[in-house]
């Protein structure tokens, strides 16, 4: 038998309550793990709670607490695989987070539920069930953070929240396919394909994780936004502008200084499809913004987060290129 880590973390998977008495975060990671039975036929067990969160309520320093855990079990000999179980709503960000910050090594990978562990239809246990067959699957591996949700193996850096209540809400972004699929005790899972970014950011002697945040374009933006931002202590921000990417005249001049200051700028799009390429606005180039790719304006700042706190001078626009692929546009 293979042996397994399952590190807790919270989420409406450990939740109870109908919708009126509702609390995420609620069973330990015991309980949750007694409440599927089946889990040990597939594996021996190592059961962690690492901390008990709703995960709209994690901070990025919960991200490297995270890997660093899971890069300690990854080297344990004993352990051949990792289950980490999460809340959906910020579940994006953290495998994200961790797909930019684990080396390839064994498989790790996260679930969540929609409903909570007591509902009649909960979805919890057939997840961790499955993310336990895949987490038992060697080939697993070398896809990196990989997400189990409703039989469909996803890419950490590929996955979406696409709905905020329906049971098969965790999925792939536009233009993404699941890397393989949950068929009752059979995984299909297709051969790894190099992926564009494996940086493996030196975590370990990452300091303190700088403010960045995102702002939200539409028409009518508030020209102070930028500033009060950066008065609070941002050290990046994350424009999810409207269309391509340009940056509305409001913002201009504020961003412009704020870039000369030192603070960096990101644009990506709130469009679900397309992202922002480096071929728009030549304005917006040229006064030295970055272009997010395909990154989602939550992408984007974890990796905006993570670069400033590894490298603050180092060169973030072949980074976001890295990252970001090329657009389409
Ligand atoms: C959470 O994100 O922790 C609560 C919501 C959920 O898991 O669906």
């Amino acid at each position: 038998m293979p042996r397994l880590a399952l590190l807790a973390t919270g989420g409406t998977i450990a939740g109870t309550g109908d919708p009126q008495h509702y609390q995420a975060a609620v069973l330990d990671a015991d309980t949750l793990f007694a409440s599927v039975p089946a889990l040990r036929e597939i594996a021996d067990w190592h059961i962690e709670q690492i901390f008990q969160l709703d995960s709209r309520d994690l901070q990025p320093g919960h991200w490297l607490q995270l890997a660093e855990r899971i890069s300690a079990l990854q080297a344990d000999p004993g352990i051949d695989g990792i289950v980490i179980t999460h809340g959906t709503d910020t579940l994006e960000e953290t495998a994200f987070a961790l797909h930019l910050l684990l080396p390839l090594g064994k498989p790790v990978v996260l679930t969540a539920a929609m409903r909570p562990s007591d509902a009649p239809d909960a979805d919890g246990p057939g997840n961790l069930l499955q993310a336990a067959r895949v987490a038992a699957t060697p080939a697993a591996a070398a896809h990196g953070v990989v997400v189990v949700a409703s039989a469909h193996i996803i890419a950490g850096a590929d996955l979406i929240k696409a709905h905020t209540s329906r049971v098969d809400a965790l999925r792939c972004r536009a233009g993404s396919e699941p890397i393989g699929h949950v068929a009752t005790e059979h995984i299909n899972i297709r051969p790894a394909l190099a992926r564009s970014l494996r940086h493996a950011l030196p975590w370990s002697t990452l300091g303190i994780l700088p403010r960045v945040d995102i702002l939200y374009g539409c028409a009518g933006v508030s020209a102070d936004l930028p500033g009060l931002c950066a008065t609070a202590g941002a050290q990046g921000l994350v424009l999810a502008l409207s269309g391509h990417g340009s940056i509305p005249e409001a913002w201009r001049s504020g961003l412009q200084t704020l870039m000369e200051q030192g603070i960096a700028v990101v644009r990506a799009t709130r469009i679900t499809e397309g992202g922002v390429g480096n071929n728009c606005n030549e304005e917006d180039e040229i006064f030295g913004s970055l272009p997010a790719g395909i990154l989602s304006p939550q992408q984007a700042r974890v990796l905006l987060i993570l670069a400033l706190a590894a490298n603050p001078r180092g060169d973030l626009r072949s980074l976001f290129r890295l990252a970001g692929g090329a657009s389409p546009y």
